[in-house]
């Protein structure tokens, strides 16, 4: 399906209005990888209140021009991943749509982003969508997972610990040469990251609407206590986007080496 074209303005920098997403994503490149690690980059949407689900799900919270945007941020990046919460509740998708696996491809990129699905204990559904398509899909598992085999074209890989360590998981990638992943969420794979400092970027969506619920906001708490509780994790604004009654925000939290924004 033919997708948009949605009209954004771009608040800032260099203002302009009514553009196309794609060429006010014209100019958009990611910061080099810090030495050590891929790069991260957390992309979520919300409400208002800053609430991450809908009924269970995100479903409902962006609008289609959010979607859109979505698959243009993935295009950029080496791996595409999520937590095992997300794709139980969701089955996740997280590839490109056609028209930007073509432009990759044309690159002499893989046309679809490396998938990547980061579990623990629980039971993962292997018959969900995100184990149909023919990209590549990394499958992390913790020590006590019962999942024992992953579908066809699906590596398997588990953490000696309970929880695979979100510096263990990238340290993998490296190993398998992806040098950035976008993370999907949900909210405590994404506490994880920063509970470790391992958030370079983030993509905030946030939809013109209220919830007022107890659902997850886009970062869990931290179990055991944030390391940031009084010294706040600053980071600094890349840019803003405004759909309709929608905002699109990036933040950036370290410069090219890792090291603070
Ligand atoms: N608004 C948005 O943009 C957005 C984006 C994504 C998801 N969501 C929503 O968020 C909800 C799912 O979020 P969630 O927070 O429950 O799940 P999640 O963050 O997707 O996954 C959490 C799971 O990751 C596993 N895990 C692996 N390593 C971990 C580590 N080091 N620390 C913590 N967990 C680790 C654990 O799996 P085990 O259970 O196997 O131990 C844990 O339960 C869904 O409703 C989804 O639709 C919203």
């Amino acid at each position: 399906m033919q997708e948009g074209p949605y009209l954004v303005d771009r608040l800032w920098p260099d203002p302009v209005t009514g553009v196309s997403l794609e060429e006010a994503l014209a100019g958009f490149t990611l910061p080099d990888p810090p030495a050590d690690r891929p790069l991260v980059a957390i992309n979520m949407v919300t409400g208002i209140d800053g609430r991450a689900q809908l009924r269970g799900t995100a479903e409902g919270l962006g609008s289609r021009a959010d979607r859109q945007l979505m698959r243009l941020y993935r295009s950029h990046f080496d791996a595409v991943g999520s937590g095992g919460g997300t794709l139980r509740a969701t089955g996740i998708w997280l590839r490109v749509g056609d028209r930007l696996a073509a432009r990759r491809a044309a690159d002499g990129r893989a046309p679809n982003p490396t998938g990547v699905v980061i579990a623990g204990s629980d039971p993962i559904p292997t018959d969900a969508s995100w184990f149909d398509g023919d990209e590549p899909r990394i499958l992390f598992v913790g020590a006590r997972s019962p999942v024992r085999s992953a579908p066809r074209g699906t590596e398997l890989i588990r953490s000696p610990l309970v929880l695979p360590d979100p510096g263990w998981v990238l340290g993998e990638l490296r190993e398998r040469g992806i040098s950035s992943m976008l993370l999907e969420g949900g909210p405590r794979i994404n506490a994880a990251f920063l509970a470790a400092d391992l958030i370079d970027e983030i993509y905030w969506s946030i939809g013109a609407h209220l919830l007022g619920t107890d659902a997850l906001r886009m970062i869990a708490p931290i179990p055991g206590g944030s390391p940031f509780a009084d010294e706040p994790r600053r980071g600094r604004l890349v840019s803003v986007l405004r759909h309709e009654d929608e905002l699109f925000l990036r933040y950036r939290f370290t410069d090219g080496d890792g090291a603070a924004a």
